[in-house]
This record gives structure tokens, sequence and C-alpha cells, in this order.
């Protein structure tokens, strides 16, 4: 058996797979978000340990087998998010997290001394708010006082491992989301450190997702269950991760995942491709590759924040049973899902939705359609930019709360125009993060071996032409309000 922790922004989740890929127990605990101003989104890295070690006794508690048949351990960790230690590796404040936007300013700075093409070419990325340099800023600026105990810093699940095994490193995956790695060349970037003050002494050593990073403390063991002979395996960035468990591993491989917010992803085996930074440019979990990935903020959350205000009485499965009685489309009624800014293409943070189009024979029904091809519409920006490119993408891997209904599947079909798989029983980050923990112990020779034994192909949604071709003209109206209404936003 192995361990996948999926350490996220509202819960850490454990999954103990077995050799088939099935997931025999699975456990979520909670932990809250700390958000004193508007903008700010913090936690406390505290929470993550207590609630993974707590997660992970739970789980052993449900184990009927030998503790030592848990051979491995491994992580999938919400991104960018910065935790600075002192010299005794004690945190030094609350963790600052990716969705904490008081960082404009630094951005600002950021290109202003490393000038914007120069920083794609080393990072590949934009300087955006939620990515780790900004908050080191921020904190060397507003903080003096802590930022000069600062000995290092590491990312949400490092500290955890960190916690777990004594040892301090940060993988490949997620320090792609700091701004401060080369991509191409898979280390620090020296002039970047340099010209924004920064020690390198400060960045942890690199290592590989599926690297072994030591077996765990005989504490850790003893408050667990676990054996003290179990292995820790360094793991990856949730997106990375999220790749992995839907066997995103190869060229041609493409991801939809549609969860409170949106994102689609592609895999790439270059890591000196030039996308302007219209899509974010990471490294993957798995040796010497990449992907780009484009995020719509307010995916599902456009659907709850729709659900709440004006259909509360429903469940989710009651409101989406609505939408295929409503033809593609919604009879000319289209919607924005900015309520929260947008992040891909139009990297936005003060754009508002939209409706437009409303006449009176629209109903609820039509407006939970557009919201749905509005979502949709977002996203296949994100598709538009990667063909653009040249990626060829015919399949698309569908995942989360977008894949779980019929009509959603088959609308990603015909406004993305690809066939879009269902995979049986799917997992998320978690699954990728047991997958680097069994590929670690050495279950298989590598992680598209691991993909092929425990992901399942549950039904593949092939687009409808009429409906292909009515959406790629909608598709044409809908990226016109963007820039229509930019001049109304206050
Ligand atoms: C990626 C990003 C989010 C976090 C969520 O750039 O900010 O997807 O990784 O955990």
């Amino acid at each position: 058996y192995v361990i996948g922790v999926d350490l996220g922004t509202s819960a850490v989740k454990l999954l103990l797979v077995n050799l088939y890929g099935e997931v025999v127990h699975e456990v979520s605990k909670a932990y809250p978000l700390i958000q004193e101003k508007a903008g700010y989104s913090e936690q406390d890295p505290h929470a993550w340990v207590d609630q993974t070690i707590a997660g992970l006794s739970d789980l052993l508690r449900q184990f009927e087998g030998n503790p030592e048949d848990i051979e491995g351990i491994s992580f999938s960790g919400q991104m960018h998010g910065l935790v600075l230690l002192d010299e005794e590796q004690q945190v030094l404040r609350s963790a600052i997290l990716w969705n904490d936007t008081r960082t404009t300013e630094e951005c600002k700075e950021i290109v202003s001394y490393i000038g914007r093409r120069r920083l794609l070419s080393i990072t590949k990325n934009q300087a955006l708010e939620g990515f780790t340099l900004p908050k080191i800023l921020w904190v060397k600026k507003n903080e003096p006082e802590i930022f000069k105990q600062a000995k290092t810093f590491v990312l949400p699940k490092d500290y955890v491992r960190l916690r777990l095994t004594g040892r301090i490193h940060m993988d490949y995956s997620d320090a792609a989301g700091t701004l401060l790695f080369d991509i191409g060349k898979k280390e620090w970037s020296k002039e970047i450190c340099e010209e924004l003050g920064i020690a390198v002494s400060m960045c942890p050593p690199l290592v590989a997702s599926h690297d072994f990073i030591g077996t765990i403390l005989p504490e850790v063991a003893y408050k667990t269950g676990l054996s003290p002979a179990t292995r820790i395996f360094a793991g990856g960035a949730d997106n990375a991760c999220g790749a992995i468990g839907a066997g995103i591993l190869e060229d041609g491989k493409t991801l939809a995942s549609i969860g409170t917010s949106g994102v689609l992803l592609t895999y790439e085996s270059c890591g000196d491709k030039d996308f302007d930074g219209k899509v974010h440019y990471f490294n993957h979990a798995t040796e010497d590759s990449y992907y780009t990935m484009g995020v719509t903020l307010a995916a599902g959350h456009s659907l709850s924040w729709f659900k709440d205000t004006f259909v509360k009485d429903k469940s989710f499965d009651e409101l989406l049973a609505d939408v295929e009685s409503v033809p593609p489309g919604a009879n000319g009624l289209l919607f924005t899902p900015y309520i929260v800014g947008e992040r891909t293409p139009h990297v936005d943070a003060t754009i508002r939705g939209s409706f437009i189009g409303i006449d009176s024979s629209h109903n609820r029904k039509h407006f939970t359609r557009a919201v749905l091809e509005g979502i949709t519409f977002s996203l296949n920006e994100s598709l538009e930019i990667f063909r653009e490119n040249g990626r060829h993408v015919d399949t698309i891997i569908s995942i989360g709360g977008g894949a779980k209904n019929e009509a959603w599947l088959q609308m990603q079909a015909d406004i993305f125009n690809a066939n879009i798989v269902k995979l049986s029983s799917e997992q998320g980050p978690g699954m990728g993060a047991a997958m680097l923990a069994a590929y670690g112990c050495g279950w298989f020779n590598s992680l598209k071996e691991c993909a092929d034994r425990f992901l399942k192909i549950e039904k593949v949604y092939e687009p409808n032409v009429e409906n292909v071709e009515k959406y790629k003209s909608l598709f044409q109206l809908y990226k016109q309000i963007y820039s229509t209404t930019k001049t109304l936003s206050q």
C-alpha cells in the first residue's frame, strides 16, 4: 500500500491505495483560512501538520492490515504559499496563500526591476499576486523584523514533509510556481534573487517529485501507528499531481479540471517554448517534462454563486437536471464568469461578470445553461491558446465537479470540439501523490506504467457536429464581451 496526501486549501485529504490503484480508505481533515483584511488569505502551517498526522492516525485505525505493508507516502500541495522559517526551522508567521492578493505593488516592482521579457525568459510566467516571490518581497517591506530572522522559505507541502522527516527540500514542480526558478535550467535563478535582494541561500535544496527523502521520524510513527520504516517521497504541486492522477504523461494529453476554479492543462515535453506569459508554464512532477495551464478563477464558484443566490432550495443535481431541456446557446443568453476577476487570458482582477442578451422568454433554466456554457467558454479561451501555439488537442480528460454531470460533459465535448474522457473513480491530486509514492517505491518502471494500471476510462463523450458549429459562432460573440464590458467595470 501507499498513501497520497493532498494538502488543499480547505482540507487535507489522504488516500490509502493498493497495488491495483484502488482506494482502500480515505480521510479528510479540515483547517480554517485566516482572512484578517480584504484580499488577505493565510493559514497556520501547524494546523496542516496536526491535521495530516490526525488523518494518518485515522487511516491507520481503519486499516486492518500490517502497518509495515504501507510502504510509502507522497504529497500533492496547494501551490505558491509562503512559509518562512528561522534558523531552527521554526515558522515565523502564518503562511500567505496562493489566493492572497495583497501584492499588486510587489508584482509591479518585480517587472520594473527584472523587465517583463527577461522575467518571462527565465521563469516563463508573468508576475502574479498569487506567486511566492511577491509575497517574500511584501514581508521584506512590511515586516522587516520577521524577514531579518528568515533563514529559508518553503511551500505548504514541503513544511509538512519537513515535520514528518526532519528534512527540508522543494521539488521542481512547486519551485516552478515561486517566480524565483529558472524553469528550463531547473535551478534557482541567482539573477532574480540578487536583483531583488533575496539571499540565494534562502531557497531550499531541489529534488524530483518521486525522489526518496527519508523515513518518517520515530515520533511520527508513534503518533500515527505507521511503521518507522515508512518511506517518504517528495511529492509535487497540486496541478501537476492532478495531471498525473489523470494520466497526463505524454504529448497530446490534455486535462480539464472544473472545481471551484477551473484549469485547462496540457503536457509539454520541452521547457523552452514561448507562450508570452499567456498561460502558466511549469515543470511537471514527472521527469524532465512540463505543462502549460490556463485558469478560470470562478468555474464551479460561478455555479455555486448562482445556486446560492437564486435557487437556494434546489440541490446541484436538481439544478443541472434543467440544462438538457434548453438548447445549446440558451436561446441567445450569454454569461461571462468573471465574478472574482479573470486569470487566463485577461489577467484582470477588476473585470466583473455579466449576463448578456436577456429576453422575456428566458427563465431559470436558460440562466443555468448560460452559466455552464460561460464557464466552459472561458476554459475554451485557454484551449484556444494551446491550439494557436500548435498543440493538437483532440481528446481531453475531464475531472472534478464538471465531470459529474452528463450534460456538462457533452457540453465540454461540443465547446472544446474534442472527445471528452471521463475516468472511473477519479480521485484528483491525491491519486497523483499516491502514484508518485508507488513509483518511488519501485512498484513500476515509470509513472506511465503506473497510470496504465491505476486509471480506467468510464466513458467517452464525442462532439456533436451541429452543436460544435453553433458553439463556434457563439464563442466569437463571447470573446467580444470582455473588451466591451471592461470599460463598464467600476
Ligand atoms: C495555480 C494556483 C492554484 C493552486 C491551488 O497557479 O494558484 O491552482 O495551486 O491550490
